[in-house]
């Protein structure tokens, strides 16, 4: 069955909200702290090895209420049970959303249009296995007998970011195998990357949803090419594996029928780490460390899917992003991981939020009339603290932000883990208590500076806090603590989609680009070729032209 669609702000707790905004926006955090003894405790969520900390939120405690009645009131409940068992909640693509079923237990019965399509997820998984495991073991020989040392994985956007932060971030956890990733149609990345390999010792693969995709079939055509000025065609099949849904263009590219990893189309590019795109994780990681991530991933769809919203994290994350963009107005994000481990996080979840929350139409197809999708941005503290953090102290603009850091270091040098969370934990609290002209005006004569000194001074010196923060606390950087925290993202992208009534899993808005690059690129080929362009982009291309 179809979504329902709400406009969130007809609603009747949307004006409680309303009123609940008007009469506690200008309250500082320190002063909500103060009336409450009990607030962090009421504000925080433990669950497994995860404690989520929403107490340095510009809320009161009856918010969460006010949102859950805003929640309640469009039936997220209802959208969560759509969700999860299959129905057609993409529906301008007529498709599922079932990312979620690639990590559901073997038992279990996942329907599309009938079928139960749990058992064919798990023949993949196996045959993910098998492949990885030989290649990983040396059992897949290169043509010329040759163990594998390097992957490379060609894709874009889902087919590659995902990949590409997974590997990235549980480096900790991988084998002997270098793996790479070539996205940009740029020659130069691909050429970078491939330079310095021995194509008799490498794997690629190929990772297309659609298999259509400009970028993707540039550089496996160009890499193949360069591959087969040292290797005969029959060597293909050892080198080349694919990951799709379009199996008949897969092939007509040369990919032998085996070496191809099918997936669904109810799985969306940007949300597809868990699916057969996954393929280089398990190669850099090893088949286990893969099955962790999902099963990390498996129990967080479980608390999102029973826990009531009060103590739901993804839920109540989502309401808050949805308090700060429409209520005080905030336009970004910041997500912040003390670990340099998780350094693509932001930019894997920009795609993950932005290309789905970035939306103006609604779910009846009428453009909205409040705010959607919010920008996400953010790099590892505390890296950051020495790059943007003076915006979000002292500028003029809210920016709520996720701080995440891990109990543990991998490595084990507590020295430095602990001066790395000292960071975390400083910045959240100067975040939110600021630095009053009274404890201005007594460091800076405790400084034994002059009045005159001071008073230039002053101003410049105060922050006024009421930062807005949340705490995410993690045991340790494991395979499943990252697919629990990768997965708490996902369902907080698909409720905040609920809210605002729009449909999250269709990307329409990154087409008109796409369709209008391929008129161009005709036009560089060959100057005959003339298309009305407006004079700005005519230029451009003119100038191009003449100097290339
Ligand atoms: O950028 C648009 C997009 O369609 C993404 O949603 C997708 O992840 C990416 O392109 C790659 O698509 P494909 O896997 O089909 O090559």
């Amino acid at each position: 069955m179809a979504l329902k669609s709400t406009n969130p702000t007809k609603t009747e707790s949307w004006s409680k909200l309303q009123s609940h905004f008007n009469s506690i926006k200008d309250k500082h955090l320190k002063d909500l702290f103060s009336g409450n003894p009990n607030r962090a405790n009421q504000l925080t969520i433990e669950w497994e090895d995860f404690l989520v900390d929403f107490s340095k939120n510009r809320i009161a405690t009856e918010t969460i209420d006010y949102l859950i009645e805003l929640a309640n009131e469009v039936d997220l409940k209802d959208a969560i049970k759509k969700y999860f068992q299959g129905d057609i909640i993409n529906a301008t693509e007529g498709r599922a959303v079932l990312h979620t079923a690639l990590r559901t237990k073997q038992d279990s019965k996942v329907l599309v249009n009938g079928e139960n399509v749990v058992p064919g997820i798990f023949a993949v998984k196996q045959k993910i296995k098998d492949f990885t495991e030989a290649v990983i073991n040396g059992t897949h020989k290169g043509y010329t007998g040759k163990a594998i040392t390097d992957i490379v994985n060609i894709g874009i956007g889902g087919s590659d970011l995902g990949p590409a932060m997974v590997v990235d971030s549980l480096q900790f956890y991988k084998n002997h195998l270098t793996t790479h990733f070539v996205s940009n149609v740029d020659g130069d990345h691909h050429k970078e990357i491939i330079k310095n390999l021995n194509p008799e010792t490498t794997l690629f693969v190929i990772v297309s949803k659609t298999f259509t995709t400009q970028e993707t079939l540039s550089n496996a055509n160009s890499i193949r090419a360069w591959f087969l000025e040292a290797l005969p065609t029959e060597a293909v099949s050892k080198h080349f594996v694919a990951v799709s849904t379009n199996i008949g263009s897969v092939k007509a590219f040369g990919i032998d029928e085996n070496n191809i990893f099918p997936m669904k189309d109810w799985v969306g590019g940007r949300f597809s780490l868990w699916s057969s795109v996954g393929l280089s994780i398990s190669l850099a990681l090893g088949y286990q460390n893969f099955e962790d991530l999902l099963k990390g991933a498996q129990k967080m769809d479980e608390h999102f899917r029973a826990t009531d919203f009060k103590k739901n994290i993804p839920v109540i994350a989502a309401l808050l992003t949805v308090w700060y963009n429409n209520f005080f107005k905030a336009e970004s994000e910041a997500i912040i991981p003390y670990t340099q481990y998780l350094n693509q996080f932001a930019t894997y979840l920009q795609q993950g939020i932005m290309e789905s929350n970035g939306k103006s139409v609604d779910r009846s197809g009428k453009r909205v009339d409040y705010q959607t999708g919010t920008l996400i941005w953010g790099e590892p503290g505390t890296n950051s603290q020495h790059a943007f953090f003076q915006l979000i102290h002292q500028g003029t603009k809210l920016i709520p932000t996720d701080f995440i850091g891990f109990v543990k270091s991998l490595h084990g040098n507590t020295e430095h883990h602990d001066k790395l969370m000292s960071n975390y934990f400083a910045q959240t609290e100067a975040l939110m208590n600021g630095k009053t002209e009274d404890e201005v005006l007594a460091e800076l004569n405790s400084q034994g500076l002059d009045e005159t000194e001071i008073n230039k001074l002053l101003p410049f010196k105060i922050f006024e806090g009421n930062k807005p923060t949340t705490s995410v606390l993690i045991n340790k950087l494991t395979p499943e603590s990252l697919g629990k925290l990768i997965a708490m993202y996902e369902h907080k992208i698909f409720v905040e989609g609920i809210i605002w009534n729009i449909y999250s899993y269709d990307q329409f808005g990154v087409e008109l680009g796409k369709q209008l690059a391929k008129t161009i690129l005709n036009e560089l080929d060959d100057s005959s070729v003339k298309h009305n362009h407006d004079a700005s982009t005519q230029h451009l291309i003119d100038f191009y032209r003449k100097n290339k």
